[in-house]
Parts: C-alpha cells; structure tokens; sequence
C-alpha cells in the first residue's frame, strides 16, 4: 500500500485540451499533462488546482477543484461564472482550446477518510483513520459550483467500493443552473441502487415542496430526517457557499455527528476583505532605521530572511514573496491551505483557517497568507 503524499506546490505551464459548456454560466476545461509531468499531476479525488493567468494586465491566481475520475494524462476542472468575477468570467468567455496557461500541481485535502487512495489510483486503497469500513455510505451536500470535488470522490467510490452508496444533495437557483447534469445522470443510470441525487431548486417550484427553496436550517433538518438517515452515514462532504457550509456543519453538530466524519470545502469566506488573491505580494518597504521583524524561511531546501517593518503590520506570506516569488500560495484567503508552512520559532497570530486541521494547527503549522509575527522574529519551513 503506498501511502497519500503531499506534493510541493508547482507552477508549470499546460496547454488547454478541451473547453465544454456545461450551462450557460459554467464550463469544464480539460487540461493536457506532458508524460514528464505526469507523476507531479497525480492527485486524489477532491483535490485541486491553482490556475495563474493575466487578464487586462493584471495576473490573477484562482483554485478549482478537479471533476473527474483521477486520470492520468489530463486535468478537468468546472468553473462558474462568478457575477463581476475576474477569472471567472474570462475564463467563460475567452478561454479557449489551445491556449497556455499555468497551473500548479494538485493541492488540497478535501478527500475521503474512508475511501483513501494513492495519488491518482482510486482503486488503490490506503490505511483510513476511520478504521475499515465495509460497507461506506457517503453524503454530500453541494451547492452551484460546490459539485466540482463532489464529481470526483462520487465516481472514485462509486467505481471502486461495489458495496458503497453515495446520496447527494444539490441545490441550484433551477434546473438549468445544475452543473455536470449529464454525468449526475449516468451515475444514477450505472448505480441505480447505490447513488440517489436529490436536486433543491431555490427558484423553481419542484412537486415535493422539501426540494424547492434555499436549504435553511429548517430545510437541513427535514432533509436529515426524512431522506438522509445520518446515523448511517460514514462520511458526509459539504462544499458551497460559506454560509451554507457552516449552516450544514452546525446542524450535523447538534446532532452529535463525530466532526471527523465532515468534510468541508470552502471557495471563499463570503468576505470582499479575503478576495482571492488579496494583496498578496504588495510593495513594503523595510526602513533601515525603524523597528522590524525579521522573517525567515525555508523552502525547496534553501532559506532565505526579510525585514518586515513592524509597522506594516504584514502576514508572512507577503514579506516572503518580496524575497521570492516562487512561495506557493493560491487564494491568499485563509480557504485553500497552498500556502501552509510550519512555525520552527517565534510568536504569531492567524487570522482565518478554513483549510488547516485541528491537528496540524496544534502541530505548528500554518497558513501563512493569514499569520503575522507578534514577536521580534519568526521562522517558518515551507518544506516541514
Ligand atoms: C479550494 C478552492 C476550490 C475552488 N473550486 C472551484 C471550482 O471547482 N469551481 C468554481 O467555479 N470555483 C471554485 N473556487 C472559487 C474560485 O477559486 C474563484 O474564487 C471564483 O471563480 C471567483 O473568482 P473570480 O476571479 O471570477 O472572481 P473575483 O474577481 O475574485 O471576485 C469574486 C467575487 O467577489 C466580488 N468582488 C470582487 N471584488 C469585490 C469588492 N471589492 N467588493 C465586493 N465584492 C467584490 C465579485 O463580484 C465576485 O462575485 C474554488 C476556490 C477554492 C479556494
Ligand atoms: S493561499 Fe489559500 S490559504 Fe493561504
């Protein structure tokens, strides 16, 4: 059995395969892995890639989870039109079959406990901390382009556990918003027993009045006690909106639901403040004579050292991208994780973590687009 490895974030240039709509506001765009780069591209069903492009000048960096079965060869992701989004909307519009574009290697640790793989075998399991389960029975609650991930771990168990059942739950403004209709619905037809998608419309009357309407916590309590069945559940997967992630996490609370049995994927706090990309990188100007911290840190075996004005208040991503602009980071909003490192030495604070387990929190490590120094110096290793 060969054990889940975390791969070094890496930027490398991949040439677009393939562009689908998939609804009038969404597309499925299938990038091309040159054999060399081929092991560097393997990921596990849930993961997700960073996408750096310039767009009217600017570069952005936006994460989008894969959606597909791991695939040696080609990466897929499905983005959403965001309204007012940057990349989003350029990528609806102009992205197109042929273009370059840079894209980091699979990150992210939105995958099954249960249902563990090697990177890119979904038949190969590995040891789960869940303990061996024979019989699996997943749910997952998704919302608009919160199904991505979904996509991917759905057909890995699907495929490779025979004895497990997968319910989703989806919620879309109407029909015409449901992203992957088509693959949701070759699931049912290949699993008719053991995959069920009940489809909550938030703008379109649907027969049974449980499945029209936005999934408040009245919504959430009648779905967990008359179609969800929790106390069968082994592994739930929530990914959408911020406040439909967080709604979904309390009512699985109250109900003494073990949290290690959530997983949760966030793509974005709902807070303009952590807009992807923040003001990762901003100009700051270290004074000779004023007071600052000096930040050090490792990455790919070298280390380097900043002085960050105190004043400037700054995270320690920021002052480490001035010193080298190779230092993985992604969303730059506390959600996606690109950018964890551990605290070898000194004192911080973090703002949001939407990404860092309770445990590797305890174990020193964070997010550094969201960590200051509160101390003299920090030092913290990219690499641990
Ligand atoms: C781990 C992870 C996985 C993800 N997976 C997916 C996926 O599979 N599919 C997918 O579609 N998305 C996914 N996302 C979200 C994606 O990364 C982008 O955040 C999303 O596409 C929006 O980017 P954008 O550049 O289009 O919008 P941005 O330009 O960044 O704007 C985002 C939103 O904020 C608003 N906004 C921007 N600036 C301001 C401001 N100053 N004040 C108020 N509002 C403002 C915009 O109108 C827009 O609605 C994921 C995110 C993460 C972190
Ligand atoms: S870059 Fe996404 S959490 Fe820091």
């Amino acid at each position: 059995m060969t054990s889940v490895i975390k791969k070094k974030a890496k930027f490398n240039t991949l040439s677009v395969s393939g562009v689908k709509k998939l609804t009038d506001d969404s597309v499925e765009v299938s990038f091309d892995v040159p054999e060399e780069l081929q092991d560097d591209y393997d990921y596990i069903p849930g993961q997700y890639v960073a996408l750096r492009a310039t767009v009217d000048g600017e570069e952005l960096r936006r994460s989008y989870s894969i959606c597909d079965i791991p695939n040696k060869g080609t990466i897929r992701v499905g983005i959403k039109k965001d309204l007012g989004g940057k990349f989003s909307t350029w990528a609806n519009e102009e992205l197109q079959l042929g273009d370059v574009i840079d894209v980091m290697n699979p990150q992210g640790a939105f995958t099954s406990k249960i249902h563990v793989t090697s990177l890119n075998d979904a038949q190969n399991l590995v040891d789960s901390e869940l303990g061996q389960v024979e019989n699996p029975n997943f749910v997952a609650i998704a919302a608009g382009s919160g199904i991505t991930p979904i996509m991917s771990i759905a057909q890995a168990v699907l495929k490779s556990l025979p004895k497990a059942t997968f319910q989703l739950v989806y919620s879309n403004k109407g029909g015409a918003d449901v992203m992957f209709a088509d693959k949701i619905g070759d699931l049912k037809d290949k699993y008719p027993a053991r995959f069920a998608v009940h489809h909550v419309l938030t703008r379109e009357q649907r027969v049974n009045p449980l499945f029209s309407g936005r999934i408040d916590d009245e919504k959430m309590e009648l779905l967990l006690d008359q179609v969800l069945r929790p106390d069968l559940v082994d592994e739930w997967f929530l990914c959408g909106p911020f406040e439909l992630v967080q709604m979904c996490r309390d009512s699985l609370k109250e109900r003494d639901i073990d949290e290690k049995r959530v997983r949760f994927e966030l793509f974005s706090t709902g807070d303009p403040k952590s807009a992807p990309g923040g003001n990762a990188g901003r100009p700051v100007i270290a004074d000779p004579k004023g007071k600052n911290i000096s930040i050090q840190f490792q990455l790919d075996g070298l280390s380097g050292t900043i002085e960050s004005p105190v004043s400037a208040k700054e995270t320690v991503l920021n002052a480490a991208l001035r010193a080298r602009p190779d230092v993985p980071f992604a969303c730059a909003g506390g959600v996606c994780g690109t950018c964890r490192a551990k605290v070898v030495e000194g004192d911080y604070e973090m703002d949001e973590n939407y990404a860092l387990e309770p445990d590797e929190v305890a174990a020193g490590y964070v997010l550094t687009c969201q960590t200051r120094p509160t101390g003299d110096c920090i030092t913290v290793d990219y690499d641990a």
